[in-house]
């Protein structure tokens, strides 16, 4: 629904009904592929655990205030990562972070739609018997005989994109809430049977050192940046996506303390996605520098080697499948609500609109393991650059730009007041804390990581 208000402005009236359903509804955004596919898969690439603790440090001092900011400033202007900077900064430029948001959004479920439609694929896989082996070779030619078709790449991706809108289509409240509530406690419950089994496999060990014995030699500026660009895609910050959650929590939430509640859950699941994972890597002879198939090929070798595994693979990939649609959702919704604010649409139709072009930009990331392999920009495929580009510098600019609009234009009195909920709260000790480190620390890091990732300055 939405309202007009007598300002002219444009402010949603939908709330979240319940406490428990805030912190479910923003986990449903937060815990996705990232958890499952993409921080095992930058993990193993990028040298184990000498990146994980780059990543949670980035997460504790850029991810978590960035996000507390998003809840806050998207409460207070009550509308689309657009309109919510009109109305709380009204006559200046700050609504450009929300239209970057919106092209960021595209670019993410370009590839985010196919890796879900692999995921989805693999549920009916898991239903053959082919698929549990714990021979690397078999599991391989197995992912790769679905990503090199392009007919199967493609029509996996359009059928994630028709679920998504027809969730959508129900609408905010009962679509994000109903759906993600109940499952997320069943996927991190299977991802610890899961981590049970892969810890106790023969040679587990060197999984486990892999990804908690740190190597620093492994640490380069380009590893930081992918680090910390997880840390952003993890929480869904830097766009506007939390913004627009942010806008449909009610006065009396919380805000910092749902935020480090969403934090400690998201990289709890990480983790124990990463434990599911590297053991069994090592246990079997994976290469845990495989990219972007690596969560494909080796979690079938874990279900190969377990009592009732066939069924077990099912619920994975299924729950995985949902989690990602959590997730998608919270991406269409910053491009629909958008448009149900701004144009004469409506629901239905900004919906349609917006999944259809995003399956147009998508088909080009879901086309480049098969007939658009060769076609590089910058000597990355669509979807590694869709990937680089949201990640790396759409998401860290956005945030850097929101940690300071909060603190430097916002200012500490509104700062104050807004997550204190009018002084209701007796938090201010930590709120101050929050402030100076959205303040001097986090847009610091960002601008030093992105200047130094993206190879700008050399230090
Ligand atoms: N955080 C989600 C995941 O880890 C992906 C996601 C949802 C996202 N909404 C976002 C990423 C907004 C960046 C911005 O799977």
């Amino acid at each position: 629904m939405k309202e007009v208000s007598k300002k002219g402005n444009h402010r949603n009236s939908e709330r979240f009904s319940t406490g428990i359903g805030v912190l479910m509804a923003t986990l449903g955004s937060a815990v996705g592929l990232g958890n499952i596919w993409k921080f095992p898969y930058l993990t193993g690439s990028n040298g184990g655990a000498a990146f994980l603790i780059v990543y949670i440090i980035c997460t504790i001092l850029v991810g978590f205030p960035i996000l507390v900011a998003e809840h806050m400033l998207g409460r207070k202007g009550r509308g689309d990562a657009v309109s919510t900077f009109e109305n709380v900064a009204p006559k200046s430029a700050w609504w450009v972070i929300g239209a970057s948001g919106i092209l960021a959004a595209f670019l993410i479920m370009a590839f985010y739609t196919e890796v879900a439609g692999w995921v989805f694929a693999y549920v009916f896989k898991s239903f053959g018997s082919g698929l549990l082996s714990t021979d690397p070779e078999v599991t391989s030619s197995i992912f790769a005989s679905l990503v090199s078709n392009p007919v199967q790449s493609l029509i996996w991706q359009w059928i994630v994109l028709a679920v998504v809108g027809a969730i959508i289509m129900l609408g905010v409240a009962k679509g994000i809430e109903g759906t993600t509530k109940r499952l997320l406690p069943i996927l991190a419950l299977l991802l610890i049977i899961i981590g049970i089994r892969s810890i106790t496999l023969p040679g587990a060990g060197q999984g486990l050192s892999f990804l908690f014995k740190p190597d620093f030699s492994k640490i380069t500026a380009p590893v930081i940046l992918t680090a910390m660009g997880l840390a952003f895609f993890k929480l869904s910050i830097g766009m506007g996506c939390m913004l627009t959650y942010g806008s449909y929590y009610s006065e009396d939430q919380n805000i910092p303390k749902n935020a480090a509640r969403v934090v400690a859950a998201d990289l709890t699941v990480s983790i124990l996605a990463g434990i599911a994972i590297f053991p069994a890597v090592f246990s079997f002879g994976f290469e845990p520098a495989a990219g972007t198939q690596l969560l494909f090929i080796t979690i079938p070798s874990v279900f190969a080697s377990m009592p009732l595994g066939g069924v077990f693979m099912v619920a994975f990939f299924l729950l995985t499948a949902f989690a990602a649609i959590g997730a998608m959702i919270s991406l269409v919704e910053v491009v629909v609500a958008f448009l149900v604010n701004r144009t004469k649409l409506g629901r239905k139709k900004s919906t349609l609109i917006t999944v259809v072009s995003m399956a147009v930009v998508g088909s080009l990331a879901a086309l480049s393991n098969s007939t658009m392999a060769n076609v590089t920009v910058f000597g990355k495929t669509f979807f590694d650059l869709y990937d680089y580009v949201s990640s790396n510098i759409l998401l860290p600019v956005g945030g850097l730009m929101i940690a300071i609009f909060a603190t430097w234009v916002w200012g500490w009195p509104r700062f104050k007041e807004a997550l204190s909920n009018n002084g209701a709260l007796a938090n201010e000790g930590v709120l101050k804390a929050v402030y100076n480190i959205l303040k001097f620390v986090s847009p610091v890091l960002v601008a030093i990581i992105l200047l130094t990732g993206l190879n700008i300055v050399h230090i």
